[in-house]
């Protein structure tokens, strides 16, 4: 649903079809802009990292919260996976500035099968990301399969991207295939979305 005139607007590219974002655009991800807003503190925050879990996180793109995500863990691990390899790049050297070493990229496509053993994370994390997947609830099936019981799955969505997908979108997605709702926060720009496999 959108929650502004501004995101109803963007919605309208929605009728072009479901489009990967440019990795050419990845400066706009990274805008000082978004930082101000205090928008990835937010986000990580939802995580509910002590500093032990491992983590994958979907569509990374430029790296925007994979930096900060790596920073908490200071005993854990972070996976990336992201089809572009450009924009594994990207993020690869937002984390090399960063020294974060404790970090794993894979190039992937989430439509497939997620390359990774059955109960493998404490935590996914997927931001602007499954709008731009055509087979969401194969995805959302297969994230169950390698989030471990008791473990998190958290959306970010949020305006600009016009494949923003609505509280209720997400909910129908991932409680069919056996996530819990837990909650949702946010405001009229963004909503950040919380689900976790039964124990
Ligand atoms: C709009 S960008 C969001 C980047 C980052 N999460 C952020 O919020 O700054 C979407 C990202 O998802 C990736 N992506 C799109 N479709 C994908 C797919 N099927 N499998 C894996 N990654 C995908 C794109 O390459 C891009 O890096």
């Amino acid at each position: 649903m959108p929650t502004t005139w501004l995101d109803s607007l963007t919605r309208q590219t929605r009728r072009a079809g479901v489009l990967p974002y440019p990795h050419q655009a990845a400066y706009f991800l990274n805008n000082p802009l978004r930082r101000m807003s205090g928008d990835d503190d937010r986000a990580v925050k939802q995580l509910d990292l002590t500093g032990f879990e491992r983590v994958l996180e979907v569509g990374p793109g430029p790296g925007y919260f994979s930096v900060a995500i790596s920073q908490k863990l200071t005993r854990g691990r972070l996976d990336l996976l992201d089809s572009r390899l450009e924009m594994l790049d990207k993020s690869r050297s937002a984390l090399d500035r960063a020294e974060c070493y404790n970090v794993s990229f894979h190039q992937g496509d989430a439509e497939d099968e997620l390359p990774f053993y059955d109960d493998s994370f404490d935590v996914a994390f997927l931001a602007s990301v499954l709008g731009e997947i055509s087979n969401r609830q194969g995805c959302v099936r297969s994230l169950h399969r390698i989030v471990k019981p008791g473990g998190l799955l958290v959306f970010r969505e949020g305006f600009p991207d016009p494949q923003r997908l609505s509280v209720a979108e997400l909910r129908a997605l991932a409680e069919s295939e056996g996530f819990v709702f837990c909650d949702a926060t946010g405001n009229r720009w963004h909503d950040i979305v919380r689900f976790r496999r039964r124990p």
